[in-house]
């Protein structure tokens, strides 16, 4: 009698289990390059993607990529396969192993043929950050033409981290703006002068806040030849009419920023569509530089490519001192839904230069208490 009311209550709370996790067993590790599942047991699709950390839940937003992968006749030239818009995706999970889906947040339009986010465009790297002045939740992103001729920022809002996000608008920043440290000949010829009044090319792109709430805007521009940093308003809507070049001529996209001992940490890749190419590193006293390049911070096999991935994001652990997380895409160019996630954890070396080293499987336990 004894040993059947311990089975039945054994029984009972793997039921519960099953049932509680959504059908699916708790996750104990991440397993970069693997297929990632959410709750419901499907590959979790947000690409390009960046998390907010909110009272108590990070919240995953990125692209979702759904449908068939395809090779348009205006990017034949330079080989850039697409997939249609679908929309932002957002996952919730309170230990960065399990993840909830949230749905997607900001959906594409599908009737429209005139707006941004009409399916047959393009809408890449959204980030979330949330403004404590306004409490919204403010979501930039990449919008562009299906041939990437538009070379715009989107922003959206919404009252919740899980949505719905509103569209606001798209821009390119900076319009009839010199950039802070514009110098006489760029203001005469260049890009940088060609854009001026109609505002700058902005493409792959993420959004920062410093610890005194000031948000910054980092966009690959100029033809993707050098990176702007450039601050927002008090809202966090519109850029506030200071903005920087930083490595100029670098040809850098998947831009990534974090804060270490009150330094400015930069990563992001070279400039080769879906393929990848040696990351790229970077460290400054002041956000707004001097930047200081430190390389290629990747170490062992495949290195050289990154691990066969590109920048997206690096996530600041909450709770823990110095513990970051360097997440990046390893695309299919041939098959985008089915691109990757490599995240794996952000190591220093002694001068405090970025060490990335390859892990099959780890959990957050490597960044010790
Ligand atoms: C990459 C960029 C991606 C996407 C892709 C298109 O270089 O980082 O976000 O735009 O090109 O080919």
């Amino acid at each position: 009698m004894k040993n059947r009311s311990v089975i039945t209550v054994l029984m009972l709370s793997v039921i519960s289990a099953f049932i509680f996790s959504g059908c699916q067993s708790e996750k104990k590790s991440l397993k970069p390059g693997e297929r990632w599942l959410d709750n419901n047991g499907q590959p979790i699709n947000a690409h390009g993607g960046g998390i907010l950390f909110h009272e108590g839940t990070y919240y995953w937003y990125g692209e979702m990529k759904q449908g068939e992968t395809y090779l348009p006749e205006c990017n034949k030239k330079w080989g850039g396969t697409r997939v249609d818009v679908t929309g932002v995706s957002c996952y919730s999970s309170d230990d960065l192993t399990n993840w909830k889906d949230e749905g997607i947040v900001l959906p594409a339009v599908k009737d429209d043929p005139s707006h941004d986010l009409y399916f047959d465009n393009v809408l890449e790297r959204p980030k979330v950050v949330f403004n404590a002045k306004t409490n919204q939740f403010v979501m930039w992103m990449h919008v562009d033409s299906k041939d990437y001729s538009k070379a715009a920022a989107g922003v959206a809002v919404s009252d919740s981290p899980t949505g719905p996000f509103n569209y606001i608008e798209s821009f390119r920043p900076n319009a009839g703006v010199w950039p802070l440290n514009v110098t006489a000949s760029d203001t005469i010829e260049g890009v940088l002068a060609r854009d001026f009044e109609g505002g700058q090319m902005a493409r792959d792109m993420t959004v920062f806040v410093d610890d005194d709430g000031k948000a910054y805007h980092f966009y690959s521009s100029e033809n993707n030849a050098t990176m702007h940093i450039s601050e927002l308003t008090d809202d966090y809507l519109r850029p506030k009419g200071e903005y920087k070049r930083i490595f100029t001529g670098r040809k850098m996209e998947a831009p990534a920023v974090f804060k270490r001992n009150g330094k400015y940490y930069f990563m992001a890749s070279g400039c080769t569509a879906w393929e990848p190419n040696p990351a790229r590193s970077a460290v400054a006293e002041s956000i707004w530089g001097p930047w200081k390049e430190l390389g290629n911070p990747c170490v062992g096999d495949d290195a050289e490519k990154t691990f066969i991935s590109q920048s997206t994001y690096v996530l600041p652990i909450q709770g823990k001192s110095d513990a970051f997380v360097f997440m990046a895409d390893r695309w299919n160019k041939d098959d985008l839904p089915d691109s990757r996630y490599i995240w794996l954890p952000v190591q220093f070396d002694e001068n405090g230069n970025i060490v990335l080293e390859w892990h099959d499987e780890w959990d957050l336990s490597v960044f010790g208490k």
